[in-house]
């Protein structure tokens, strides 16, 4: 049933080259998916990427034709691009979701109309490789609309619902911010070892791998992440040394204030 909706991006950017990607992976008919983008070179880079993908340059044309619409575009041109696009004189009522940081339930209504079927997402870079986590928040959507979002989302990594907006700031700071936290984290291992003598390639392999390693573990283990950490410690152990060490500098209270930094900064770009 999914696999034959019609889904058109409007913007043909990075997220939106994931999920089609990630559609197509999981068997999603191509010539079932549109994208409009105003740029020849975007273009040109995704029709290159499935022959039978639908490339427009009109985002008019691809409102008309499709089921679900996803708004792709950087959330400075939303409004605008928004306002250009007439779903009055569109037959098919299409589901509207949007990926645009920051752009409010409410705002969507204003400029696509109250009644219209709504959905704001809030994905991460890991949606690149079918890892990702999106989080949903929805406004008149029947349960077939919900099974459709959560299929289009499912095909670039887990899915999660929530009912209260305000949490999308939060939702922000932790998963949207999230991937540079850990990729911070990786490159200050990384340092370590190469600092120490250890050649780069070498280094580099030590911190991804023990990244994805620890994940999968988290991810598969009955443990919660506290019982896990501690597994690791050992008594008078060089971990124990570590974290000592960290508590001595707060490091906690550290990254607290940094993950309030960037949930604050989400709910002032929601003023602008
Ligand atoms: N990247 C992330 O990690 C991430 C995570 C969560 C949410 N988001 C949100 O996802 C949205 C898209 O992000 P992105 O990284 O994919 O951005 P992006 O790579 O800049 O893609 C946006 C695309 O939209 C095109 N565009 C510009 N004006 C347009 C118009 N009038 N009609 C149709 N397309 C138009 C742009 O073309 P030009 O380049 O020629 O202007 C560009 O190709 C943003 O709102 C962002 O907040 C991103």
């Amino acid at each position: 049933m999914s696999e034959n909706k019609k889904i058109g991006f409007i913007g043909g950017g990075m997220v939106a080259e994931a999920i089609i990607r990630g559609l197509i992976l999981h068997g999603h008919d191509a010539s079932k998916l549109f994208v409009s983008d105003p740029s020849d070179s975007r273009r040109d880079i995704l029709s290159i990427l499935n022959k039978q993908l639908n490339v427009l340059s009109d985002n008019q044309s691809l409102a008309s034709e499709v089921d679900i619409m996803i708004m792709a575009i950087k959330p400075q041109i939303f409004s605008d691009v928004a306002s250009n696009i007439n779903l009055e004189q569109v037959a098919n009522n299409p589901m509207i979701i949007s990926v645009a940081a920051g752009i409010q339930m409410k705002t969507m209504k204003d400029l696509f109309g109250q009644d219209k079927k709504i959905c704001r997402v809030m994905p991460n870079t890991p949606c690149l490789v079918g890892r990702g986590v999106s989080t949903l928040i929805q406004s008149n959507l029947n349960e077939s609309d919900i099974v459709m979002a959560t299929y289009i989302f499912n095909s670039v990594g887990k899915t999660i619902w929530i009912q209260e907006e305000e949490w999308m700031h939060t939702v922000t700071a932790v998963s949207g911010s999230g991937p540079a936290y850990f990729f911070h984290m990786m490159h200050i291992l990384k340092n370590a070892a190469c600092k120490a003598g250890i050649p780069e390639e070498i280094a580099e392999t030590l911190s991804i791998q023990t990244a994805i390693g620890s994940s999968q573990l988290a991810l598969n283990s009955a443990d919660d992440l506290i019982t896990l950490k501690k597994k690791v410690m050992s008594p008078g152990g060089t971990t124990e040394a570590a974290f000592d060490s960290l508590e001595k500098n707060k490091l906690d209270d550290i990254w607290d204030e940094a993950i309030n930094a960037a949930r604050q900064r989400s709910v002032d770009l929601g003023k602008d």
